[in-house]
């Protein structure tokens, strides 16, 4: 493998060198794969440049894919096949919900077969490498890319990143089977903490918090194996990601042993002008590549670099060796794809409608917007409806094809049920009210003739796809006012309601639920979402997602996750005190808590945690919590359910969260049936962030926490010694 690379970079001049390290978007790629050196309409690029670009994003499909390659191979001086990279975020041709929605399956084995499911596809249609997964953690609801991610826990977040590089790339030692894909760890770093969840804000937090919490999901998705990582477009530290170098050289690289492909975001590098880090494109060409940014999406500020060694007729040694390690990385990648053997792998259109949208794989995105959905309230049970209930369906988005939800270009929204479909489908006795909401002013006369003849109402509200994903930051994340005021008519006609909350963000949702005699929130469930949401009503399927993120009262509190550290006047958990002490860390207005937690997420069977025991209540540094929890399902019917496991450090070093999660495990009861569940904990999970910046576990005392969400109050003492 090193000696065809060192063969290459031999052989290579500067200008290809730095053309290997840039990406150009499918626009310059004509459909029948001859590349567009004309004007474009975009930053024009020389036919030299095109014919020895490094990679390509965004173009997808056998045909296409194989078209391009051949095209540039023919054209290419050094032929050095084309990486085609794009953004699989949530999958291909089949879609599953999105990865916040996922993530409430709290299940990794799960994640891990989305991924592999999407990487299967996503190889099939000639993809190499995917812009997945994202990482960030977020608690913020503003942000609309809150629906890329895994919501506000570290342990959470990185066990699931942990799932998807395991999926996405296999088991790659030093080569990928045609079904696996290269994954790109985004956004590093800390893009998910923007200041007012404001789309590409500043990011500012002590390198402490940002260790502590922020870098576990980059983390353990690097020390899965992922290849690339790409830059965000935040300032961290001060310094835009894209040309930081403690960031990327010390962090990244240094300690967390990166090194694979570092690829800046979308035009990134030519936004360190905007940022004022940067005179032109050039120094801010030289800022990242002396951060290590290898790769360069869409700014052309390499390419123009290279114009001007060119012209200077001499490139400074430094510049050499930077270029030379980072296209070193980009053929060592393609190495590890096969593309030298095969530069025309997984381009095979038979292949490609064999392995894509088959109904295996909507079999397993029906299963994961099952596992997916959450059901926040259920009042005296009212779900599951039985078969032959009476009911009036209504709400703008009952007849909703795009349930996709963001970032599912490939996904074909006509292809899917509606919930009006799917539901009718089960119910015989199902009218469905297409009305457009009025503006607030329906007429309860009106609404109580059209409910009459059913027994419950069922109504499917929300945001719609585009109200969430990159550039769809909202100052409140709640439901529509016309929306609200239709579900306060509708709870005014008496009727028993099911509120179906369709979103890609947590909402303020504390008038919802008054409202709303059962609620479920099957997130943007995907291309199978309609029948999920049908069989979690009809009973067939029983619900058992978590919340990932807590949802708030009010939005005045966020960001508000669950593991906010203490303060020193913190609640004291009796009104009447809580009450009478105005100098507590408190609202005026509103409570302090959430209206639903982390971790919560209601089931129709009754789970409870019978007795919790600690094998050993004092426990080496180097030694493991093993505890093995009773739990039982006191109902008569089947279930899945969570175990979580929170810990609190009485005392430490620096201030501590009021609990963290540790460990969870989804499980699986018959009715009436009662289990122990062995937990293992390896004390260095309760490794925390020092003064010094490192992290380590200390001996003393510890709470440990165990329940069905980050609320329970079932707790046991142990000591690290
Ligand atoms: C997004 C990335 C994405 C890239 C390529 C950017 O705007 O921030 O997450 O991978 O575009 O589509």
């Amino acid at each position: 493998m090193v000696n065809r690379i060192t063969e290459l970079l031999r052989k290579m001049s500067i200008a290809e060198k730095i053309a290997q390290l840039s990406q150009l978007s499918a626009d310059y790629f004509q459909e029948d794969g001859v590349t567009l050196t004309g004007p474009t309409g975009k930053q024009q690029v020389t036919s030299e440049e095109l014919h020895s670009v490094g990679s390509v994003l965004g173009i997808s499909g056998a045909e296409r894919a194989r078209k391009i390659q051949k095209n540039y191979l023919q054209h290419s001086r050094l032929k050095i096949p084309l990486l085609f990279m794009a953004d699989v975020v949530h999958g291909y041709k089949t879609i599953f919900p999105i990865p916040l929605g996922l993530a409430s399956s709290f299940d990794s084995e799960l994640v891990e077969e989305t991924a592999k499911i999407a990487a299967k596809e996503s190889a099939s249609a000639g993809l190499h490498a995917i812009f997945a997964p994202m990482v960030d953690l977020v608690r913020d609801p503003r942000w609309g890319r809150v629906m890329e991610s895994n919501g506000e826990d570290p342990f959470l977040n990185g066990s699931l990143a942990t799932a998807s590089i395991k999926g996405f790339q296999g088991c790659v030692t030093d080569r990928f089977d045609e079904n696996h894909v290269a994954a790109c760890v985004k956004h590093f770093a800390a893009y998910g903490a923007a200041e007012g969840g404001r789309e590409y804000n500043t990011v500012d937090m002590s390198e402490w918090q940002f260790r502590d919490q922020y870098l576990e999901g980059y983390q353990r998705a690097i020390e899965t194996g992922a290849r690339l990582v790409m830059t965000s477009f935040n300032t961290l530290f001060g310094v835009p990601a894209t040309a930081n170098e403690h960031l990327m050289r010390t962090i990244l690289r240094k300690e967390l042993k990166f090194d694979g492909i570092l690829i800046s975001d979308w035009n990134a590098i030519g936004e360190l002008k905007e940022h004022g880090v940067a005179s032109s494109q050039t120094d801010a060409a030289v800022k990242a590549l002396k951060a290590g940014v290898d790769m360069d999406m869409m700014s052309f500020a390499y390419f123009e670099l290279a114009q001007k060694l060119e012209k200077e007729g001499q490139v400074p040694q430094e510049i050499i060796k930077l270029l030379d390690e980072s296209v070193y990385r980009v053929l060592k990648l393609k190495e590890e794809l096969g593309l030298f053997e095969d530069p025309f792998r997984g381009m095979d259109l038979l292949k490609e409608e064999e392995n894509v949208l088959t109904e295996d794989n909507l079999k397993i995105a029906q299963k994961a917007a099952e596992e997916s959905t959450v059901l926040l309230e259920n009042k005296d049970n009212l779900l599951p409806l039985k078969p032959d209930t009476k009911i009036t369906l209504c709400g703008p988005l009952v007849r909703e094809r795009d349930l996709l939800g963001s970032w599912s270009w490939k996904g074909n929204t006509t292809k899917n049920e509606t919930i009006a479909d799917a539901l009718q489908n089960k119910f015989k006795g199902v009218t469905v009210f297409d009305e457009d909401l009025a503006e607030g002013t329906l007429d309860l006369n009106v609404l109580k003739q059209k409910t009459a003849d059913s027994e419950v109402v069922i109504v499917a509200l929300g945001l719609k796809s585009y109200q969430s994903g990159e550039a769809t930051s909202m100052t409140k994340p709640r439901l529509p006012k016309k929306q609200l005021n239709f579900l306060k008519a509708l709870n005014e006609t008496g009727k028993k309601i099911v509120t179906i909350i369709i979103t890609g963000r947590p909402l303020v949702l504390t008038e919802v639920s008054k409202f709303s005699d059962a609620l479920l929130l099957p997130w943007f469930p995907g291309s199978r979402g309609a029948e999920a949401i049908a069989n979690i009503i009809t009973g067939e399927v029983n619900p058992s997602g978590k919340l990932p993120m807590s949802f708030p009262r009010d939005i005045g509190q966020i960001p508000l996750y669950y593991n906010s550290l203490r303060t020193g006047r913190p609640l004291t958990g009796s009104d009447n005190l809580d009450k009478e002490n105005k100098y507590l860390s408190k609202y005026i207005d509103e409570e302090n808590s959430h209206l639903y937690c982390f971790g919560y997420g209601l089931s129709y069977a009754d789970f409870k945690v019978k007795k919790v025991q600690l094998v050993d209540k004092q426990i080496a540094k180097n030694g493991e919590l093993n505890l093995k929890v009773e739990v039982a399902n006191e109902s008569h019917i089947d279930g899945q359910t969570v175990i979580q496991c929170y810990t609190h450090q009485c005392v430490a070093e620096t201030a501590q969260p009021d609990r963290e999660l540790k460990m969870f495990k989804k499980i699986m009861l018959k009715a009436n049936e009662a289990k122990v569940i062995d937990i293992c904990i390896p004390v260095t999970r309760l490794a925390y962030t020092h003064q010094d910046l490192t992290k380590k576990v200390d001996c003393g005392n510890y709470v440990l926490y165990v329940g069905f969400a980050a609320d329970t109050k079932r707790k046991i003492s142990f000591e690290i010694i």
